[in-house]
């Protein structure tokens, strides 16, 4: 088939989304639900015109003539709308939030400057009951689940986008009451209990779905001169950290930034590695006390990998397990932490 996206031919294949066409064009459209395999048409961010239409590019196929456009004062109009909607529930938030500076809908929100907050009730609007009521009210379908061991749930950040109910591979979440109540998460609110695979973690676009650990913890550890402090790169890591980083696309400014961050010694896993991981990782501390003459207990480790799941496996030669998403939030806190923003 062929059709025209902002005026320039393009050949498309059979049953591919306006979205897919573009992002392998690599047009530009901004989205929050929908992924490369799902596509679930709601958050409606995505919306291009279409024959004079607005319509959702991730779940529209593409059929032969259709003439696109991406960009236009009317879609990005109807694209703020749609993100003020989901900023309504955010605002005030992102100055205590894990993934402040790394959250896609506060990206979105700047990038489409969402300042007027046209849902959000001003003051005189409401009776302070009626502001009460609707703070009780918002807080008594909050969930929030930190007693599994990697995956720290927080329903207060949830924009509904069903990316962790379509990605998890063993089907953990879903929809928990009805209509206006919906809330994403497990069968009951049980404790999530999988194999953490951390697919959720990653695709989830706010804080909802974030890594467990203690990261004040981490940063006094990383901060505290007696100790030694070892950063184990896993294989394929450093490309995932870029993948987070501004501005970061070479392995020596990884390492410069680590080493600012108070690492002391960076090991890079190889995959030639991957199978003797376990023991490379295990004889890292006695070798380390012995070279550098120091007792093994003021050295610490931190494995940084995607293998999120071995948070669960309690490894004693493993002080901290930080997926590439903490290695961000690391360098993110640590330069707020410089310009006095924060303070432990
Ligand atoms: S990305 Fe298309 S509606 Fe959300």
């Amino acid at each position: 088939m062929q059709i025209k996206i902002n005026n320039k031919k393009y050949k498309t294949e059979n049953e591919e989304t306006i979205f897919g066409v573009c992002a392998r064009n690599k047009i530009k459209i901004p989205g929050l639900c929908g992924m490369k395999d799902f596509h679930e048409g709601v958050c409606r961010i995505c919306v291009v015109e279409c024959g004079g239409r607005l319509m959702t590019s991730c779940n529209t196929e593409i059929r032969e003539g259709m003439e696109i456009i991406t960009e236009s004062e009317n879609i990005s109009r109807a694209r703020r709308i749609n993100l003020e909607l989901l900023w309504a529930d955010h605002a005030g938030k992102c100055a205590t939030c894990k993934k402040n500076q790394l959250c896609e809908l506060q990206k979105l929100a700047e990038e489409y400057k969402i300042e007027n907050f046209h849902f959000v009730p001003r003051k005189g609007e409401m009776t302070s009951r009626e502001e009460l009521d609707l703070v009780r009210d918002n807080w008594s379908r909050v969930v929030t689940e930190n007693e599994n061991p990697c995956v720290s749930r927080n329903s207060e950040f949830c924009v509904e986008c069903r990316r962790c109910v379509n990605i998890c591979p063993e089907k953990k979440f879903g929809f928990n009451y009805r209509a206006g109540d919906v809330v994403v998460g497990t069968p009951y609110e049980k404790v999530l209990d999988c194999g953490f695979c951390g697919e959720c973690v990653r695709v989830c676009p706010t804080a909802a779905l974030t890594d467990q650990n203690d990261f004040f913890k981490i940063i006094k550890d990383l901060d505290d001169l007696r100790k030694f402090s070892i950063a184990i790169l896993d294989w394929e890591i450093s490309e995932k950290i870029f993948d987070q980083i501004k501005n970061i696309t070479a392995e020596k400014d990884l390492k410069k930034i680590l080493f600012d961050l108070g690492f002391e010694k960076i090991i890079n896993l190889e995959e030639k590695d991957k199978d003797r991981e376990d023991e490379i990782i295990k004889n890292i501390k006695t070798d380390y006390a012995q070279k550098e003459k120091i007792n093994p207990k003021n050295i610490k480790t931190f494995f940084i990998s995607s293998k999120i799941h071995k948070k669960a496996e309690k490894n004693e030669h493993l002080d901290y397990i930080l997926s590439e998403r903490e290695a961000a939030r690391l360098v993110r806190d640590k330069e707020k932490m410089i310009e006095g923003k924060i303070k432990i």
